[in-house]
């Protein structure tokens, strides 16, 4: 048995907090009756309507990729260019936990329970995602102070990030480094390199929290296991209280 909220929220419909709102405001039915109480609790046999809409029970599938280039994190495209659902089970609603670019690659986590991808995206979770940037230009120190720092920008304040310079090349004016973010802004890692004078040239997500792909080649993927999933939703707890 599970609480109402909770189901709501795992079946993607909306946050835990919003399930509670739509309880409250008796839009939810439990076997063909009004529930509006908070933290009753249902079974997978209970028949569960939201605003009329009946929610599925389908089982949670949690997944890790290495997402390779030139494909988008999205369900469809309407220019018929590759996603990555093109790479997974065909008889799963699954969706991508946040978006890489068409031209990143790395860490890709997908799943179809919506309440866990809302705990590994939100900024609020804490949860790090660390890329290998490789940077046409050469990072320098005040950039990289900048980064720690928490960088700045007419639009947008970064929370501080983790830097490690793996190499610089001052022959071809390139710099390789690790970044670490917290958040997952739009283009976040191409939009913190914009603001200071550098293009990025290759971005591959390294690890999602403690999760690496060195066992995957690009395009392939595994099942998140039983204690990976749990250690995840951990860290997203403890996160929250940062
Ligand atoms: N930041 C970016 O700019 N692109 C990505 O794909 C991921 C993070």
């Amino acid at each position: 048995m599970e609480r109402l909220q909770k189901v709501i929220a795992q079946a993607g419909i909306c946050s835990r907090r919003k399930a509670e709102e739509l309880i409250l405001d008796g839009k939810v039915k439990v076997n063909g009756e009004i529930c509006d109480v908070l933290g009753t609790k249902v079974s997978k046999q209970d028949i569960i309507e939201v605003n009329g809409n009946m929610i599925s029970k389908e089982e949670k599938v949690y997944y890790i990729m290495n997402k390779p280039k030139g494909c988008l994190c999205t369900s469809s495209d309407d220019k018929g260019r590759k996603t990555v659902l093109d790479y997974m089970p065909k008889n799963e609603r699954i969706f991508s936990v946040g978006r890489l670019d068409y031209d990143t690659s790395g860490v890709l986590l997908l799943t179809n329970d919506g309440e866990f991808c809302n705990h590994m995206i939100h900024p609020r979770y804490h949860l790090e995602k660390t890329y290998v940037v490789n940077l046409q230009g050469i990072l320098s120190e005040d950039d990289i102070k900048q980064l720690r720092k928490g960088l700045k920008t007419k639009t947008e304040k970064y929370q501080p990030a983790k830097v490690f310079v793996l190499q610089k090349d001052l022959t071809r004016n390139r710099t390789q480094f690790e970044l670490t973010i917290s958040e997952g802004k739009n283009h976040q890692v191409k939009n913190m390199m914009l603001a200071l004078g550098h293009e990025v040239r290759r971005l591959h997500r390294v690890k999602f929290a403690f999760l690496d792909v060195k066992d995957l080649r690009a395009g392939e993927y595994r099942r998140l296991k039983p204690y990976e999933i749990k250690q995840l939703n951990r860290l997203a707890m403890e996160g929250e209280n940062k």
